[in-house]
């Protein structure tokens, strides 16, 4: 059995090099001579046949080819699509509905596409249609009647109108509402010889509470039953199965939380692929966020090992080629499969969440993104992965889930290539039928297995956004298949051409230390799915909570234990606060003399300050604010980033003077001051950013600050105040005072105080 350490190996790439890897990618591609050639030629030979052939009959392949998501309306509908059943009231969500449509330029463009369906989905979205008949006025003039249409929003009859062109657009991806509807369905697409077997996945992922999770499970246990009955003993490779998404079985799928996915959600992975064995059956898992890789690597190593499990061949995982930890995940594939003496079912995709990936990377300050930024890198990434699965068939049964006519034909030549004809194809309900009836022409029979959506819509969203982002995105091949303006050649070019060609990472995909250009740094995250992040901050942690903070006659308990001192502190008095005051406003001059630059250099100097001493600081949010880990490092980073977005600031606006013209040769002259002392009153829950925010603001325009925190979080403001003086803020020009409500109010009443930043409760 692989060893956790074996897995955790994995990490070391997640965020490697792009530049490095992208050129191991060239250099090791398996796309070369013969292989290269063919591919290329079948490839471009099957879009020029599918070119041929009647109009697709897709209803959203039409659709998203006249309402692309470069366009405001297929943007519109997008938003609509993902938010409106989410809006829990009907009130918001007709505004939203008349925002969106508004927004559209729908008189424009209906009647333009020959496809009556989506003339009719574009009419149902126009409130026409099936549901409400406006006649012969509205067609005349369409943008017209919208508008006037969506003035009157509050009709519920507009709000059923949009919800049903929704209902349209999410039914094309799946296949049935209940797994028997499926199954009877699917069994009339393999007659039509449309599918030979699906793999069913039941709609549901993330969810968010144990109900939620103990509902899935049920559906999942229900659908493998009803499949398992129609296999007939067919084997894993030829019989219909299932696929699974870990994150629908608990709310608690996650790195964070380790001991609890093998205790709690193990057991119910485990009971799902007892009954899959019983019926042979294949039982896949579906790869998810980049975040929960080696998670679903621990639970596939576990289940491969599984004594309940023995002697049978339909255990599978799915792997993202977009990861730049693919080959490794591979290669972990192949191993565990050795290790535990069983084949397993590899699905080999390019990876559904990359738009997500690139923003989570970049909100949460990684290093950098665990996806590669070029699509060419991922195409070639494919191949590589798939050859490496092709080479491997004692330990893997490969399954290549494509919609992209290259990588169909590269992935046949390979195979060819390594000898290999034991593999399927797999494409999604409701996409690729052009694509695998044109490859079935030129090369007759493939194995092809559909992937088939079951489930009510109130569980389709997050899919249906997957599938729109896919459909709609420019870098995607369906986008541009049957686009006759769009020549083949570059629908069906050669990906390592491409890729040899392009710079090696997306130019305009900034890394995520580097989201705000010139502008400022980026403040840096921690990694909490990686163990040695975690352990560096637990560890920090722990040396933090054995030394006591501050000095005082008051002691400061930890809110989540009261037996825990965290440090003293002494409160300011009332005379002692008005002379901070007198002080401050003596200091305030001098310190607005010095200028923006040099008020702006100390502000940054502060922030990398804060981020060299982040461990403590993380440690003294967890102990003085009873914050989570994760919480913590979110508190730092924003208190990072105001001090360099106000340092920004005040090296902008607040530099020289600046010359006005002059129309009458009078001097106009336009420079920006402090206004005096600062009053900053910060609350408990954020007691790091908002502090911080508050006082770097008054600082960077020229201010003097008095700066009282919330009485429970002292000893953060206090270390707060420390940075901000060794970065050299003068110590007569930031004062910081202690105390409750009646400090705040006699510091708000003070005759020195110029402004008040606050936040705070309504009745304070
Ligand atoms: P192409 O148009 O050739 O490729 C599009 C893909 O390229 C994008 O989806 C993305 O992965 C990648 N890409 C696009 N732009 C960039 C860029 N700038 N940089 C890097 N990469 C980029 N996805 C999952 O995540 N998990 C699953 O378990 C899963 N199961 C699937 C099962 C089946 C049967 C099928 C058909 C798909 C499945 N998918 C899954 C979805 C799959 O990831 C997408 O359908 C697939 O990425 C589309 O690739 P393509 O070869 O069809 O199209
Ligand atoms: C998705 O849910 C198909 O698993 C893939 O997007």
């Amino acid at each position: 059995m692989l060893t956790q350490t074996d897995l955790e190996a994995m990490d070391a790439t997640k965020y490697g090099d792009e530049v490095l890897l992208v050129q191991g990618l060239i250099d090791n591609s398996p796309l070369r001579g013969a292989v290269r050639s063919q591919a290329l030629m079948d490839a471009q030979a099957i879009v020029r046949k599918a070119r041929e052939r009647a109009k697709p009959v897709g209803m959203l392949e039409t659709f998203l080819e006249e309402f692309g998501l470069t366009t405001p309306e297929g943007l519109a509908l997008m938003c609509l699509a993902e938010a409106l059943l989410r809006v829990p009231d009907q009130e918001t969500a007709d505004r939203l509905i008349a925002e969106k449509i508004t927004s559209g330029d729908w008189g424009g463009r209906a009647g333009k596409s020959d496809s009556t369906l989506v003339n009719a989905s574009v009419w149902g979205l126009m409130l026409t249609g099936k549901v409400v008949d406006v006649g012969a006025e509205a067609r005349k003039d369409l943008g017209a009647f919208m508008h006037r249409l969506t003035r009157k929003a509050g009709e519920p009859v507009i709000r059923a109108a949009v919800g049903q062109a929704m209902r349209i657009m999410g039914e094309q991806f799946v296949l049935g509402r209940t797994i028997e509807a499926a199954i009877k369905r699917g069994q009339g697409a393999i007659r039509k010889q449309h599918a030979s077997h699906f793999s069913f996945d039941m709609l549901g992922e993330g969810a968010r509470t144990q109900e939620d999770a103990a509902r899935y499970a049920k559906a999942y246990a229900d659908a493998i039953e009803a499949v398992g009955k129609t296999s007939n003993g067919l084997g894993p490779e030829k019989a219909s199965g299932i696929s699974v998404k870990l994150s629908a079985l608990s709310p608690r799928y996650d790195a964070r939380q380790r001991q609890q996915v093998h205790e709690s959600l193990y057991p119910v992975v485990l009971n799902l692929a007892q009954i899959a064995k019983r019926y042979d059956i294949g039982f896949c898992l579906d790869a998810e966020e980049a975040d929960r890789l080696v998670l679903s690597l621990e639970i596939l190593n576990r289940l491969a090992h599984a004594p309940e499990l023995n002697g049978w061949n339909g255990l599978g995982l799915a792997v993202q080629a977009y990861q730049k930890r693919a080959p490794k995940t591979v290669e972990t594939v192949i191993a565990i499969a050795r290790s535990s003496k069983r084949r397993i079912m590899a699905r080999l995709v390019k990876g559904a969440y990359w738009d997500a990936e690139i923003k989570r990377a970049q909100v949460a300050g990684r290093p950098d993104f665990p996806v590669f930024t070029t699509k060419p890198a991922t195409d070639v990434s494919y191949l590589a992965c798939a050859d490496l699965m092709l080479r491997a068939p004692d330990a893997i049964y490969s399954q290549f889930a494509t919609h992209n006519a290259h990588t169909l034909a590269a992935v046949r030549c390979l195979a060819q290539a390594a000898g290999q004809e034991a593999y399927e194809f797999q494409r999604l309900h409701g996409m690729g039928e052009t694509l695998y009836a044109t490859a079935r022409d030129l090369f007759g029979d493939m194995n092809g297995r559909v992937y088939a959506p079951v489930g009510a819509h109130e569980d389709l969203l997050p899919y249906l956004v997957r599938r729109l982002l896919e459909n709609g995105a420019n870098t995607s091949f369906v986008h541009a298949f049957l686009d006759e303006d769009v020549p083949v050649e570059r629908v069906a070019g050669d990906p390592l051409t491409a890729l040899e060609a392009g710079t090696r990472r997306h130019l305009k995909v900034p890394a995520p230390p580097a989201l705000y250009g010139e502008a400022r740094a980026n403040s840096k995250g921690l990694d909490l799915t990686l163990a040695p992040d975690v352990t560096a901050l637990e560890q920090a942690i722990a040396t933090q909570a054995q030394k006591s903070q501050g000095q005082g006659s008051v002691a400061i308990a930890s809110p989540q234990n009261h037996k825990f001192i965290v440090g003293h502190i002494d409160e300011t008095s009332l005379e002692a606060l008005d002379a901070a005051c007198d002080v401050a406003h003596k200091a305030q001059p001098a310190w607005d003399r010095l200028g923006g630059y040099a008020r702006s250099l100390i502000l940054t100097r502060a922030a990398d300050l804060m981020e060299a001493d982040r461990a403590r600081l993380m440690a003294l949010c967890s102990a003085e604010a009873g914050k989570t880990l994760q919480d913590c490092i979110d508190e730092v980073r924003e208190a990072i980033d105001f001090l360099r977005y106000y340092a920004a600031q005040a090296a902008q606006e607040f530099q020289s003077p600046v010359e006005l013209p002059s129309p009458a040769g009078e001097t106009n002259v336009l420079s920006l001051h402090g206004r005096g002392v600062f009053g900053c009153i910060s609350p408990w829950n954020f007691p790091l950013a908002i502090f911080m925010g508050q006082v770097a603001a008054a600082l960077a325009a020229g201010n003097s600050v008095v700066a009282k925190p919330a009485e429970q979080t002292p000893l953060i403001a206090q270390a707060a105040c420390e940075i901000l003086y060794q970065a050299g803020v003068p110590k007569d020009v930031l004062h910081l005072v202690l105390g409750d409500g009646r400090t705040g109010a006699h510091l708000v009443s003070n005759s020195k105080i110029a402004g008040i930043a606050f936040t705070g409760s309504t009745n304070v």
